[in-house]
């Protein structure tokens, strides 16, 4: 067996971590979150689900990514051979996502590169989905590649290959010593310009002004808790393969609380920069905040470049904006793509140069689907399925497994006794409890909603095809892939006492 990769130092782990951690979900969907959940209100039930299941579920993945050394399907592996599969479906959950994160990232290339002239026009909407897009009719209807984000999606997969294929010191945690420094300074620069326009502080009041009823709605729950696992890129596999890369000697427990409270910190950043735009925005139009914002994609590029169309300086704005989305959106690219990477590594003793060109390479191809005039809505279709059921179904498999049929106590002296500081039984009772039932719900629910209405109006075609057979294609593939002969036979033999329930 290979002699594993370590990172050069706690700080590049964190780096890394957080890197993977802080992505377009901070800048893209946290604040569009909010907004559809009733502003303020949100907070609340997001730091909930931060602090019962987000800072919980870290220290696990951590304690299992530092005690068996491996990425996912070998940690499960590890732990019983029948469990292998989990680790699978984790892992061909995460390649899907990078196959159209990637290509999010490459229209904030694009209008990154379009800053500088404003390109999106006097009309950023029609703009957008016309001459950018080329929006087809359906999704049925794949229209031609546009090359322009075919392009930028080509430069997002080779910094993500480069990254990955140099290895984990000299290529990942060298990068994200770059990028997050880079990322805080463009949102810090952007917010301190940013409050001091006129009307910012009426985004703020209204990002900060709780509506208690908003809390009393199980979709508002439901909302915060999905955000906080796609956020923490917890549950598809990632901080596992990143945390198998610790020292012997590494503290977990404070590392897991400083990515969480780091993260979350940069999210309300996100929420002050984007929110004091729509502050601003919404004085310059004469209507409430609650009216100047579009939903998801269009909050950051329709609302975002119309409001930058508004302001004074446009270009800095829009150069800091969609610089800090491309480079938030590449750290987390590299994370999800070194969980693939990590796990064909391990499964058949490829050397990473290898590994890294394979999955690169099928994901590239998979990718230029997206790039098409149909691609926001292939893009919609699987983003929701992959989100609502692949990540979940993932982390809720993973918490059940490990803290009902495992040794969680074991867990937890494991964790304590390499870290700073030591978590309580409050720890164990949140995974035995508290999270595996909110994401018991949350699946019920999501289930219940989208086996009663197709997702988003789509045909029923669109969503079986890219929705449902997504998912049970990941099934079939989690089941196919433990049958193969692996290269960790010998680690798993060592390594399986962690199956004895406490
Ligand atoms: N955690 C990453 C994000 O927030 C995947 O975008």
């Amino acid at each position: 067996m290979q002699q594993r990769e370590t990172w050069g130092s706690r700080a590049g782990f964190i780096m890394a971590a957080v890197g993977s951690a802080i992505g377009l979900g901070n800048i893209w969907r946290f604040p569009y979150m909010v907004y559809e959940n009733g502003g303020g209100a949100f907070l609340i039930p997001y730091f909930v689900a931060m602090l019962l299941a987000g800072i919980p579920f870290m220290i696990l993945e951590y304690g299992l990514g530092h005690r068996f050394k491996g990425s996912a399907p070998r940690i499960f592996a590890s732990i019983s051979k029948r469990a292998e599969w989990l680790g699978w479906w984790q892992v061909l959950v995460a390649f899907i996502i990078a196959t159209y994160y990637v290509v999010v990232i490459a229209w904030a290339i694009d209008y990154f590169l379009m800053s500088f002239s404003l390109g999106w026009t006097e009309a950023p909407k029609d703009f957008f989905f016309g001459e950018f897009l080329g929006l087809t009719d359906s999704p049925m209807n794949l229209g031609d590649i546009q090359w322009n984000i075919f392009g930028a999606a080509t430069a997002a997969w080779v910094i993500a290959f480069g990254a990955v294929f140099t290895g984990i010191r000299g290529g990942v945690e060298r990068l994200n010593k770059i990028f997050m420094p880079l990322l805080f300074i463009l949102v810090l620069v952007f917010i301190g310009r940013g409050l001091m326009l006129p009307g910012a502080m009426d985004g703020l009041n209204w990002l900060f002004k709780p509506d208690f009823s908003a809390i009393m709605k199980a979709q508002v729950w439901a909302d915060a808790f999905g955000q906080i696992f796609f956020s923490l890129s917890v549950g598809f596999a990632i901080m596992l393969a990143y945390s198998s890369y610790l020292k012997d000697d590494s503290d977990i427990n404070n590392n897991a609380c400083m990515t969480v409270f780091i993260n979350c910190g940069f999210s309300m950043l996100s929420g002050l920069m984007i929110f004091s735009v729509l502050g601003y925005m919404a004085g310059q139009q004469g209507v409430p905040v609650s009216e100047v914002a579009g939903a998801g994609v269009g909050l950051a590029f329709v609302t975002l470049p119309t409001a930058i169309n508004l302001m004074p300086m446009p270009v800095f704005f829009g150069v800091l904006f969609f610089l800090a989305l491309t480079v938030a959106g590449l750290s987390s690219m590299i994370s999800i793509t070194e969980a693939v990477v990590s796990a064909l590594i391990d499964k058949l003793g490829m050397s990473r140069r290898k590994a890294a060109s394979l999955v690169c390479g099928v994901g590239f191809m998979v990718s230029s689907l997206f790039t098409t005039g149909g691609g926001l809505y292939l893009l919609d279709i699987v983003d929701h399925f992959v989100n609502n059921f692949g990540i979940l179904i993932g982390g809720f498999a993973e918490i059940a497994f490990v803290a009902w049929f495992c040794d969680l106590e074991g867990m937890r002296r494991y964790v304590n006794k390499v870290s700073e500081f030591a978590v309580g039984g409050i720890w164990t009772i949140c995974l035995r409890i508290v999270t595996p039932l909110m994401l018991g719900a949350l699946v019920l629910m999501n289930l219940y909603t989208d086996l009663t209405a197709n997702y988003g109006g789509y045909s029923t075609t669109a969503v079986v095809l890219f929705g449902w057979l997504v998912l049970f294609g990941c099934i079939v593939l989690s089941m196919i892939f433990p049958c193969r002969e692996c290269a960790f036979a010998d680690h798993v033999a060592k390594n399986n006492t962690f199956r004895q329930r406490s």
